[in-house]
């Protein structure tokens, strides 16, 4: 059998020119066989990082990469859906929409990731139900999803291996950004998980990995049309990162906010796109019409059965339930307060959410922030920008200069100006089907 020159097919792509699905093949085997190089497989992501690809050839590279690994078959549970976010800081739809869609009769199977880079993981997050087990066998996903109807497990390392490998490379040497890749990733364990419904939240803005409006609807549209020629039921929402999407940033406080508003007490941007997304599910699960979903999505909150249905699939799956009942009110507190006048024109998101990373490692007992001041909003000098929560028994052992420090690193991460130029965000640009 001839050899497969990899470089001849690195530089083809270095040049511009369009890759073959077996070129693309045998890259992917290779590198998940432990038969190229890293440095030969840095050099083929940089070359797509540069070039970019075309849509067949992001779709061959998404096949390459499903197919690296096992496809799962859950027919069993007849139809199930999946939602999957591009990632942003304070994204914590999971917490909403699997229990309210559950709550509705539809199944979701949710297989999610850990942190990346600032963003937060909802594989991490679920981790403050102690006692939770999400790396769970898939028969063991499965039983649970047929008496709860919902399940929270972490990807599998059987589903596309290529994407964590490549991943992780791509996480060390800095290539995150690029369409083809971010598409092929996604979609290669989206495939890979079985669901049969799925909903896309594609984040633009600061605090998302594609700052840009314009290329975050290139990215949608990729997605979807290699989803719906795979089968599958899709669309994908254009929605904002420009500032954290719920009030708090850290994991067991974004859990809790979660349930706050599953109990009906607050109604944030969190809210409002978990309710869009989940809306888009029921639509597609029950063929019914988006304001016959949304209804139903509001009665399953108001009837307070959203939230029995989280506490149901936490403790199928051997979680506490106390963080149901934990108050804010126990934690510690450090205000941090504006020192002009003005109006919030923008908030460094990204920074906000690796800062709260950052310090949650250094910090013993530091559980994160809760936003203050959101994109508009007029300050005045004194007004709280951000408020940190601290766990007490923790607080006191953290020097006072360290607290000085965050507090001066957080107040960075919002930009004020005397007078107001913005015009109003939109939370939901788009839906992209
Ligand atoms: N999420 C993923 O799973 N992959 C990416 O490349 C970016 C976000």
């Amino acid at each position: 059998m001839e050899k497969t020159n990899f470089e001849e097919i690195i530089n083809r792509k270095l040049k511009g020119k369009n890759l073959e699905k077996e070129d693309i093949d045998a890259v992917i085997s290779a590198y998940v066989n432990e038969k190229l190089p890293e440095n030969i497989m840095i050099s083929f992501l940089t070359a797509i990082f540069k070039n970019g690809m075309s849509d067949e050839e992001i779709y061959h590279l998404t096949k390459a990469m499903q197919n690296s690994g096992i496809t799962l078959d859950l027919s069993e549970l007849g139809s199930v859906a999946d939602k999957h976010s591009t990632g942003g800081v304070s994204d914590s739809t999971t917490f909403l929409i699997v229990p309210i869609v559950a709550s509705l009769g539809v199944k979701m199977l949710k297989m999610s990731g850990k942190s990346l880079g600032f963003t937060g993981g909802t594989a991490d997050k679920i981790l403050c139900f102690k006692g939770l087990k999400n790396n769970l066998e898939i028969e063991q996903a499965i039983e649970i999803t047929k008496q709860t109807n919902g399940c929270f497990i972490t990807q599998s390392d059987l589903l596309a291996p290529a994407d964590k490998k490549m991943y992780a490379l791509r996480d060390k040497v800095g290539l995150i950004e690029s369409i083809p890749l971010i598409a092929s990733s996604i979609l290669s364990k989206k495939l890979a998980s079985g669901s049969d419904i799925i909903i896309l939240d594609v984040k633009f803005g600061a605090g998302a990995f594609i700052k840009n409006k314009n290329e975050a609807g290139v990215l949608a549209k990729i997605m979807v049309d290699i989803l719906k020629k795979e089968g599958k039921k899709a669309c994908a929402v254009l929605s904002s990162m420009e500032q954290p999407l719920g009030d708090f940033v850290g994991d067991e406080l974004e859990v809790m906010e979660s349930i706050s508003i599953l109990k009906g007490l607050k109604k944030n941007k969190l809210f409002k796109l978990s309710e869009f997304l989940s809306a888009l599910i029921i639509e597609r699960a029950k063929g019914v019409s988006f304001n016959q979903a949304k209804k139903q999505v509001h009665e399953s909150i108001s009837s307070g059965k959203a939230l029995t249905k989280f506490k149901a699939i936490v403790k199928a799956q051997g979680g506490s339930l106390v963080l149901f009942n934990k108050d804010l009110d126990i934690f510690k507190k450090v205000l941090i307060k504006a020192e002009t006048n003005g109006f919030v024109q923008k908030i460094n998101t990204e920074k906000l959410g690796l800062l709260t990373r950052q310090f949650k490692q250094k910090y013993a007992g530091f559980s994160g922030i809760e936003n203050k001041a959101g994109i508009g909003k007029l300050i005045t000098k004194d007004s709280q920008l951000v408020k940190l929560y601290f766990e007490p028994k923790h607080f006191k052992k953290i020097d006072k200069i360290e607290i000085k420090n965050m507090i001066t690193s957080y107040a960075e991460c919002f930009e004020i100006l005397k007078i107001k130029v913005l015009t109003k965000l939109k939370l939901i640009e788009s839906v992209i089907e």
